[in-house]
C-alpha cells in the first residue's frame, strides 16, 4: 500500500505552541518507517532520536514497537518473550505474526490513513531475519504468513542499524534478556547473516553502518531519511 493521499501541512497552519509548523506547504506523512537490527544495534536510540528531530520541526510522529504497541500485541509480547517458555519455531513465528496483525489493524492503517509519520521499533524485517534466518522456517512460509498478517502493508522505509553481532551484545550486556535475546551467539549471528541478506533482496531497505557513536550514526540516519523524503526531511535540520 503505497499509493496513500499525502497531507500537507501549510505555512498558515499552526501547532499547539502556536508557531508555525514550516514555512511553506510541506507534506508530513503519510510515512511508515521501520527501525531494525541486531539486538543492542540502537533501535530504540535512534528512533528517539529522529523522534525528537522531527518534534524540532514541529512535527510529531507516532512511535511504537513491535511486537507490542497494542493491549493485545503487549499481551503477545509477553508470551512470545517469556524467559520460562519453550517455543516451537512456529509457535513464536505465529505469535509475532498474531501481535503484528493487530498492531497493522489497530495502529498502523488509521495512523497512515490520519496522515501521521509512524517511527516503528521492528517489523516485517525482523520476522524474516528472526524467524527465518535465527530459527531456520521456510523464509517463502514466513514471507506468506506475514502477507496475511499485513494485508501487504509494508514500510516505506527500513533503517537497518548494522553491527555486528558481539558489539550489540555487548553494548545492553547488562540489561536482563527476554526468550530471544538469551539465544546463543550461532542463533544471534544467523540473524545477522539474515538481514544483510535481507538488505540486498528487499525493496526499500537503508542500510546504515551502526558501529559509530551514538550522533554519528544519527547523521547518517538523517542523511538517508533525507535522501528518501526529501520534502519532509531536512539537511539543514537533522
Ligand atoms: N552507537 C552507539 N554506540 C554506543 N552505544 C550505543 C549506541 N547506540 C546505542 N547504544 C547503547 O547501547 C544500548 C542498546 O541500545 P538500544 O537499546 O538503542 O538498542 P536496540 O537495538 O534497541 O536493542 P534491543 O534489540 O535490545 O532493543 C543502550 O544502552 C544504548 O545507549
Ligand atoms: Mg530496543
Amino acid at each position: 500500500m503505497r499509493c496513500r493521499s499525502r497531507i500537507w501541512a501549510l505555512s498558515t497552519t499552526t501547532s499547539t505552541s502556536g508557531k508555525p509548523r514550516s514555512s511553506g506547504a510541506k507534506p508530513i506523512g503519510p510515512l511508515f518507517i521501520a527501525f531494525e537490527g541486531v539486538e543492542g544495534a540502537g533501535k530504540s536510540t535512534q528512533i528517539r532520536r529522529v523522534a525528537a528531530a522531527l518534534r524540532q520541526l514541529d512535527i510529531e510522529p507516532i512511535v511504537t514497537r513491535e511486537p507490542g504497541g497494542t493491549r493485545a500485541g503487549e499481551a503477545i509480547r509477553a508470551v512470545a518473550l517469556d524467559r520460562d517458555l519453550r517455543l516451537e519455531p512456529a509457535t513464536e513465528l505465529l505469535l509475532m505474526l498474531a501481535a503484528r496483525s493487530v498492531f497493522v489493524h489497530e495502529v498502523l492503517r488509521p495512523a497512515l490513513e490520519a496522515g501521521r509519520i509512524v517511527l516503528t521499533d521492528r517489523y516485517e524485517l525482523s520476522t524474516f531475519a528472526y524467524q527465518g534466518g535465527g530459527r531456520q522456517l521456510p523464509l517463502a512460509t514466513v514471507k506468506q504468513l506475514n502477507q496475511l498478517a499485513t494485508g501487504g502493508l509494508r514500510p516505506d522505509l527500513c533503517v537497518l542499524l548494522d553491527v555486528d553481532v558481539d558489539r550489540g551484545l555487548a553494548r545492553r550486556a547488562s540489561g536482563a534478556r527476554d526468550r530471544i535475546e538469551g539465544e546463543d551467539l550461532d542463533f544471534h549471528r544467523r540473524v545477522a547473516r539474515a538481514y544483510r541478506e535481507l538488505a540486498r533482496q528487499e525493496p526499500n531497505v537503508a542500510l546504515i553502518d551502526a558501529r559509530g557513536e551514538i550522533e554519528q550514526v544519527f547523521a547518517a540516519v538523517w542523511e538517508a531519511l533525507c535522501a528518501r523524503f526529501p520534502e519532509t526531511f531536512s539537511p539543514r535540520q537533522g
